[in-house]
C-alpha cells in the first residue's frame, strides 16, 4: 500500500532536511511535511495506508476509551471484523452515543456472510482503582474469554491523585498495568493480543520511577507514555516462554498511532488546546489512520517485522534511538512498521525497576476524585484484590501471588530459598539489577508460571477456551 521505496528515501531525506530547519522553525516544518505528504496522496504518488477486513468473528476485545477519538475508531474497525467488542468507558452516555454511532454505521455495508455483534458498553474510569476493580469483576462474570485488549483510554489532565501522583500517569499507564494484570490469564490461554498506546512523545520520558518528587504537567505525559512502552516489552518478555512462535502465542505490543487530529488536545493546557485546534484538523492524520495501525497490529496473523513497538511512518532501521522521533512525527505514513524504543525501555533492568514501581502503586494510588468522593478507604486498602493479583496495602513488602516482573519475583523467592535464585546476589533493597533477569529465562517461566497459575487459580478458572489463536 505504499509508493515506489525511493520516494520513501527521498522523503527521509527531505524529512531530515525539514528536521534541520525545524530546531529554528518547528511548526513550519511540520506543517511543510504533513502538507507534502497530502499532495503527493491527493496525486496519487503514494497512499495512505488502507485497513484491511479481517475475520475476526468471536473473538472478544476490550477497548478502553471506546467513546471517542482513535478508542472509536479501533471499536467501529472491531465490531465490522465481526468481533465482540466491550467498550470501556468513564462516561455512559458518551459511550452509548458512540456505540450507536458505531453501529449504525457497520450496518451500512455488512458483509452478509458474516453476522456482526452490537458492542457493548461497561463502564470502567482507568483512574479509579475502585472502578478497574468493578469492571475486573463484571467482565470476569460476563465473559468466557478475552482476545484483545487495547490500552488506548489517555489524557493529558493536571490534576495530582491522592497519593501525589499525577493523574496523567493514573490514566494513562497504572489504571490500566491492573487492569491488564487482572485479565491476563484469559489473554494467555486465547493466545491474544494486549496493545498499550505509546506516543512519539515517550522518547522524551525520564526515568520518574527513581524520582521522589512526583512529576510535573509536562513530563507526566511523556512519561506515562514510557511507561506504557515499557510495560508493553516487559509483558512481552515474560509471556515469551509460552507455547507458539511470537505472533501466535499472547503478546504484548505497544503502538504509537500517530499525532492524530483528535481531542485530546482538549484536556491540556490553553496553549495546546489552541493549537490542537487551529493546526491538528490541517496537518495531522485522521482517527482513522490513527485507528488503522491499531487494528493492524491487533488483528494481522503475523506482522511483516519484529519488535514489540510499532508507528506508522516508516522509520529507517538504521535510525538511532534518539533520533527516531523525527520520523515519527513526520511521516510519511506508510502502515505498520516497527521503530526504535527510548533507550530504557530497552534496558530489562530499568523495565524491572519500573514493574516494580507499578506494582507498589497500583496497590495504592487513587485520584483526587476518589478522596472528593469519600472512596478514600475502597481505594486505599487494597483488597488482597478479589483476584490476589497486586500487593496487599502496606506494600512495604509485597507477596509473591502476584503476576511479579522476573526482578521483583526473584527477589521475593531469594528470602524464601537463596539458592533458587543463583546465580544472582542478593540485591540490596532497591537495587533491581538481579543477575538472573537477564540471564534466567527458565526461571523466568516458571516464576511466571507459578504466577500465572496462583492467577487462575484466585480467579477460580482456569480458562482454555480453544480457540488456538487467530
Ligand atoms: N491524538 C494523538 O495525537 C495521540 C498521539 C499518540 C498517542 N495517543 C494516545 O491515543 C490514545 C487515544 O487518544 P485520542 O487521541 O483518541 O484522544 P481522545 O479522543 O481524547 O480519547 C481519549 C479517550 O480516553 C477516554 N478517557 C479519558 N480519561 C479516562 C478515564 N479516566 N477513564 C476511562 N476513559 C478515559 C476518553 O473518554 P471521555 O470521552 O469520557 O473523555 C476518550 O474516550 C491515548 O492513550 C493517547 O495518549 C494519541
Amino acid at each position: 500500500s505504499t509508493g515506489p521505496s525511493w520516494i520513501c528515501t527521498a522523503w527521509c531525506w527531505s524529512t531530515a532536511a525539514y528536521a534541520v530547519l525545524g530546531l529554528l522553525f518547528a511548526v513550519p516544518w511540520f506543517l511543510l511535511s504533513h502538507i507534502t505528504f497530502t499532495l503527493l496522496v491527493a496525486l496519487g504518488v503514494t497512499k495512505a495506508p488502507v485497513l484491511e477486513m479481517r475475520d475476526f468473528r468471536g473473538r472478544i476485545c476490550i477497548i478502553t476509551g471506546a467513546s471517542s477519538g482513535i478508542g472509536e475508531r479501533v471499536a467501529a474497525g472491531l465490531v465490522k471484523m465481526g468481533a465482540r467488542v466491550i467498550m470501556a468507558c468513564r462516561s455512559k452516555s458518551r459511550a452509548e452515543a458512540a456505540r450507536d454511532r458505531i453501529w449504525s454505521e457497520a450496518q451500512e455495508r455488512p458483509r452478509r456472510d458474516w453476522r456482526l455483534v452490537r458492542p457493548e458498553v461497561l463502564l470502567l474510569d482507568v483512574s479509579s482503582i475502585t472502578s478497574v476493580d468493578k469492571f475486573i469483576q463484571t467482565f470476569t462474570k460476563e465473559f468466557s474469554g478475552c482476545d484483545v485488549i487495547v490500552a488506548n483510554a489517555g489524557a493529558l489532565s493536571r490534576h495530582g491523585t491522592g497519593r501525589g501522583l499525577d493523574s496523567t500517569m493514573g490514566v494513562n499507564f497504572l489504571g490500566h498495568f491492573r487492569l491488564i494484570l487482572a485479565l491476563l490469564p484469559r489473554v494467555r490461554a486465547s493466545r491474544g493480543r494486549i496493545i498499550f498506546l505509546s506516543s512519539v512523545l515517550h522518547h522524551f520520558g525520564t526515568a520518574f520511577w527513581s524520582r521522589l518528587q512526583p512529576a510535573n504537567f509536562s513530563s507526566a505525559y511523556c512519561d506515562s507514555k514510557l511507561a506504557m512502552t515499557m510495560a508493553a516489552l516487559e509483558m512481552d518478555e515474560c509471556l515469551a516462554g509460552d507455547a507458539g512462535d511470537e505472533w501466535s502465542r499472547a503478546c504484548a505490543i505497544a503502538v504509537n498511532p500517530g499525532a492524530v487530529a483528535s481531542s485530546i488536545w482538549e484536556s491540556g493546557p490553553w496553549c495546546l488546546r489552541r493549537l490542537g485546534r487551529m493546526l491538528a484538523p490541517l496537518v495531522c492524520p485522521s482517527c482513522d489512520e490513527g485507528a488503522a495501525v491499531v487494528l493492524d497490529v491487533a488483528t494481522r496473523v503475523k506482522l511483516p517485522t519484529q519488535g514489540r513497538y510499532f508507528v506508522p511512518y516508516w522509520v529507517p532501521q538504521w535510525c538511532p534511538s534518539r533520533l527516531s522521533w523525527i520520523f515519527e512525527l513526520t511521516g510519511p505514513l506508510t502502515g505498520t512498521n516497527s521503530a526504535p524504543v527510548h533507550r530504557l525501555a530497552a534496558n530489562p533492568t530499568a523495565r524491572h525497576a519500573l514493574w516494580d514501581w507499578s506494582m507498589r502503586h497500583t496497590g495504592q494510588f487513587q485520584t483526587t476524585r476518589d478522596v472528593a468522593a469519600g472512596d478514600v478507604e475502597t481505594a486505599a486498602h487494597t483488597p488482597a484484590t478479589p483476584r490476589g493479583l497486586l500487593p496487599t496495602a502496606s506494600n512495604a513488602e509485597p507477596s509473591i501471588t502476584g503476576l511479579r516482573s522476573p526482578s521483583v519475583a526473584c527477589r521475593m523467592e531469594e528470602k524464601k530459598a537463596p539458592q533458587a535464585c543463583a546465580p544472582s546476589k542478593a540485591p540490596a533493597h532497591g537495587d533491581f539489577s538481579c543477575e538472573a533477569d537477564s540471564e534466567g529465562e527458565d526461571e523466568r517461566g516458571s516464576l511466571l508460571a507459578l504466577a500465572t497459575r496462583t492467577a487462575n487459580s484466585c480467579l477460580g478458572e482456569v480458562e482454555k477456551t480453544g480457540r488456538g489463536g487467530r
